[in-house]
């Protein structure tokens, strides 16, 4: 049996995708998952966090930074129980192949207009189809200030363009960055914290929507 296949893009730079894709990858290795993460993006930030003292709590890291990690992507899946693929913050094909594979996209994105209106583009291209396929795909607000009216804002922004949020936030904390410098994640050095409470949500919202997806498709 193979795998579901999590995307995490955004043609916005410095959103939170290599911080989100950490953090999902090694919540579900805690959870016994087996995922691998596949660092699509040539500046390597993955890779790097991995290579520091905790080493991202031993996960299996595989680095494919060109656009045939769709195949790399595939063939993963029959030893791992979910892969998560981190792509770059630009245009490139890169993107577009590991969009092409997904079972779902996480798209995450910051509470303000200027992020809001970069993510768009990202949506453009899915909904433009990759290959002829759009791919299922979520928004997650990141570094969002809890109770903010700017947070508030822009979720209910979001929601009323027709646009699918998670309903759990990022919320913005320092223990992502504090974790990084020993290339742990908080799910590691604070298992019962505020941040490893967050990561449990989103990674339990993502988890509903693969297994209706599979549901549909069985
Ligand atoms: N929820 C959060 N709270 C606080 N800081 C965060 C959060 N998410 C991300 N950051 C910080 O924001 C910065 C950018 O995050 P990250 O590198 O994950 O973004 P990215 O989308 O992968 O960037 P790039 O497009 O360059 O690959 C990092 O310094 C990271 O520690
Ligand atoms: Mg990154």
């Amino acid at each position: 049996m193979s795998g579901p296949i999590v995307t995490i893009a955004s043609l916005k730079g410095g959103s939170g995708k290599t911080t989100l894709a950490c953090c999902l990858a090694v919540h579900w290795h805690i959870k016994g998952f087996k995922p691998l993460l596949i660092d699509a993006d040539p500046q390597r930030s993955v890779v790097r966090l991995g290579e520091r003292e905790r080493r991202l709590g031993g996960i299996d890291i595989l680095e494919k930074p060109d656009k045939d990690v769709w195949k790399i992507s595939r063939q993963a899946t029959a030893d791992h129980g979910i892969t998560i693929v981190d792509t770059p913050g630009f245009d490139s094909d890169i993107t577009v192949a590991a969009l092409a594979v997904a079972d779902l996209v996480l798209i995450p994105v910051k509470a303000s207009p200027l992020d809001v209106d970069r993510m768009m583009d990202t949506v453009k291209t899915l909904m433009g189809g990759v290959k002829g396929w759009a791919p299922t795909f979520r928004l997650v607000l990141t570094q969002t200030t809890r109770g903010s009216v700017i947070s508030r804002h822009v979720r209910g922004e979001l929601e009323e363009g027709g646009f699918p949020l998670l309903s759990s936030d990022m919320p913005n904390r320092v223990a992502y960055a504090e974790a990084g410098l020993y290339g742990a994640t908080p799910s590691l050095t604070a298992p019962d914290g505020p941040a490893a409470q967050d990561i449990a949500a989103i990674a339990g919202e993502t988890e509903a929507l693969l297994e209706t997806k599979k549901a549909l498709t069985a």
